[in-house]
């Protein structure tokens, strides 16, 4: 009998140690991994040329936009942009138009995007109007958003009540809930004092790091009361760091960190402007340096990109107030993190943690997230040795701008596969629009 695909001289990681084997895939799974005389005989063989086979990068934070806001992204851009980036699963967010806060909105959304994308889409949706509706969406939805700062729901989340009411029913649909961590009534409090000028240093001054920190004790203490499962999106600053660490010995709580706020400091945000404005704010280098070391001990427990494409006169201008923040980095996420692990920031073992094992287990992705026998063959090979330039224009993504620009990279996304299928190679898509798949829960 023969196999459909054996992918010969790749690399991969086992047991800490670079080996080289074979990887044997059948009907869009990995049925063995092994030494090429081991391996059955197939009907197609692909050559990785000594590189280094990854699990496909799963991306639990990306914003694909589409609908009416298909002018900064659409489903297709977004998915392309996220195969050339090295990942082969992204998680769409639900701050979209209109906000995803219903069944029908998710399946509109799900429906548009079967034809388009390139890469595995899951969904996340905000809590609806009745909660009562929780239960039907968590059909569709892998988690539940909450953005404290600037509510896209008809709930009011400033109302402690009303937000534990929200976690109880997620937490009874066995999903959990995703929060955008940054205290609304503390902003207001702090725009009072400094929002009049319209300048970058009122702008730190007015998401500084009391915001996060308040926000995300709140969360801990309600998650904790009801018991509830929660995901800190985008963690950025010591105080919530502190937090999260005691939080974690009692409660099922986790977070992720940005290549952005891993990668670049307050004074960028400073130096660079607008195309470096996104929300939490960047951060000084002491915020910084306590991020890597969570990420080292394992408190930070994915990287996620937080893909959020604008268009370059959203980015522009004089008032900051003005300016749409979100960066897109979706093509920049593993070359950058894959430099790292180069410069001896962190092991290519956690990079692959955070990048792929975590995120599946997090969103209960059965087959994905490893390299093995019966897990799906979403997988990304990586040439280390490859040098580049970071830029901007050529990416897939609508939104071609990046703080990263020029940046010196080492470590280039060689080939994709998504379910044993080709989808990108050498710079090139070969995936077609909707040759992915939309996925659902469980
Ligand atoms: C996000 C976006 O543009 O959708 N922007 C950002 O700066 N992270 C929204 C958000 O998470 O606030
Ligand atoms: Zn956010």
């Amino acid at each position: 009998m023969l196999v459909d695909l054996n992918l010969v001289d790749a690399k991969v990681m086992h047991e800490g140690e670079i080996v080289e084997v074979g990887i044997s895939i059948d009907e869009g799974r990995i049925i063995k991994i092994g030494k090429i005389p081991s391996l059955p005989k197939a009907s197609q063989t692909m050559d990785l040329q000594g590189k280094l086979a990854l699990p496909g990068l799963i991306d639990m934070h990306v914003h694909l936009r589409d609908l009416g806001l298909a002018y900064k992204e659409d489903f297709k851009t977004g998915t392309f942009a996220a195969i050339a980036g090295g990942f082969t699963t992204v998680f769409d967010m639900p701050n979209t138009k209109p906000p995803t806060t219903s069944t029908v909105r998710l399946l509109e959304k799900i429906e548009r995007a079967k034809g388009q994308i390139a890469a595995n889409v899951g969904f996340y949706a905000a809590f609806p109007e009745k909660l009562k509706e929780i239960a039907n969406m968590a059909k569709w939805a892998f988690a539940f958003k909450v953005y404290l700062p600037n509510s896209i729901t008809e709930l009011d989340v400033r109302d402690d009540e009303v937000l534990r009411g929200a976690f109880r029913r997620v937490d009874a649909e066995d999903r959990f809930v995703i929060v955008h961590a940054e205290d609304a009534l503390r902003i207001e409090e702090l725009r009072r004092r400094y929002g009049r000028r319209p300048d970058i240093e009122a702008y730190l001054k007015v998401y500084d790091s009391t915001v996060e920190g308040k926000a995300v004790k709140r969360i801990v203490s309600i998650a904790e009361g009801v018991g509830a499962r929660a995901h800190i999106a985008h963690v950025t600053t010591r105080e919530a760091l502190r937090t999260l660490s005691e939080a974690k010995e009692k409660l099922p709580i986790t977070c992720e960190a940005t290549p952005h706020h891993l990668l670049l400091t307050e004074n960028d945000l400073r130096k660079v402007g607008g195309f470096a404005l996104t929300r939490p704010p960047l951060r000084p280098v002491e915020d910084v340096r306590e991020l890597w070391r969570a990420l080292g001990e394992g408190l930070i427990d994915v990287i996620a990109s937080d893909h959020a494409p604008h268009t370059l006169a959203e980015k522009l201008g004089e008032d900051v107030w003005k300016i749409e923040p979100g960066i897109p980095n979706l093509e920049t996420t593993l070359p950058l993190m894959l430099t790292k692990v180069r410069e001896g920031y962190l092991s290519l073992w956690r990079l692959v943690e955070v990048l792929a094992k975590k995120p599946a287990s997090i969103l209960k992705l059965k087959r994905k997230g490893d390299l093995a026998r019966g897990f799906d063959a979403d997988i990304t090979v990586v040439d280390l040795k490859s040098k580049f330039l970071i830029d901007s224009s050529a990416f897939w993504s609508k939104a071609k701008y990046s703080p990263f620009d020029g940046a010196e990279v080492s470590g280039r996304v060689a080939k994709v596969l998504i379910a044993g299928e080709l989808a990108f190679d050498d710079g090139e898509a070969v995936a077609k629009p909707g040759s992915a798949r939309v996925l659902t829960p469980n």
